[in-house]
């Protein structure tokens, strides 16, 4: 499968996510909820736990994290300060609950060795250049504690032949999309030393996504 160039820098990423920022969450609802509902069951949350959502985005499934670990801790990291803070006004609701939102990047988390019990990542990879896959699953590694959890969702290459428009969108008019093009994390997560535990692929009005839920193992 053909994976598209991208070569989006910080800047520009920030840039396009503030002209995006005002109907994102209307897109998000017709394309990923359903990815997202998938998300939140995989991950399996008990409370008590901390939880880490690189690329919160407007909040959306933060929210629910924070809803399902009151008693925990919650952190959602974006380089978007413009979808940041769609996601206070979200958050504002939650008193006395510790959740913390900040300006934060995936290739470089501010957080120490094996702190987060779960970490949270949907439809960022996608918009990522090809050679920083193998540093994000790193960076994901390093922070989850042994037998931690990831589940990331992402625009994939989806099973049906509709699924393909838009594949021809993101090759033919990438910035209508905001640079999003199908990837597949899998093997970079394996590689990086988790193991995949469900690996799935949806799609919710004719727009396809993977969701792949990985443990890692305790030795590393
Ligand atoms: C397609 S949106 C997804 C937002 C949210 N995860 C959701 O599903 O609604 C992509 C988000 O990734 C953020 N992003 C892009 N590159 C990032 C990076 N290197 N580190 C952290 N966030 C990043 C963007 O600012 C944007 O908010």
């Amino acid at each position: 499968m053909e994976l598209l160039n991208r070569k989006l820098d910080t800047e520009t990423t920030k840039i396009n996510y503030k002209k995006v920022v005002w109907f994102y969450d209307f897109w998000s609802l017709l394309t990923e909820s359903k990815a997202a509902k998938y998300v939140i069951k995989f991950a399996d949350i008990k409370d008590n736990e901390t939880i880490l959502e690189v690329a919160c985005g407007t909040g959306v499934v933060f929210e629910q994290i924070v809803n399902l670990n009151p008693n925990g801790k919650n952190i959602g990291i974006d380089l978007s300060p413009d979808m940041l803070k769609k996601a206070e006004k979200r958050l504002k609701k939650f008193k006395n609950i510790d959740y913390e939102l900040k300006e934060g990047n995936a290739l470089k988390l501010d957080l120490d060795n094996n702190s987060i019990d779960i970490l949270i990542n949907n439809f960022m990879i996608d918009l990522m250049p090809a050679d920083t896959f193998d540093k994000i699953a790193e960076e994901f590694l390093r922070v989850t504690k042994p037998n931690g959890k990831v589940v990331i969702s992402t625009f994939s290459y989806g099973k049906k032949k509709i699924n393909k428009f838009w594949f021809w969108v993101a090759k033919r008019f990438p910035d209508l999309l905001t640079g999003c093009r199908p990837v597949s994390f899998k093997e970079n997560l394996i590689k990086s030393g988790f193991k995949i535990e469900k690996d799935m692929e949806i799609s919710q009005n004719t727009f396809p996504s993977g969701i792949i839920k990985a443990r890692k193992m305790a030795r590393k």
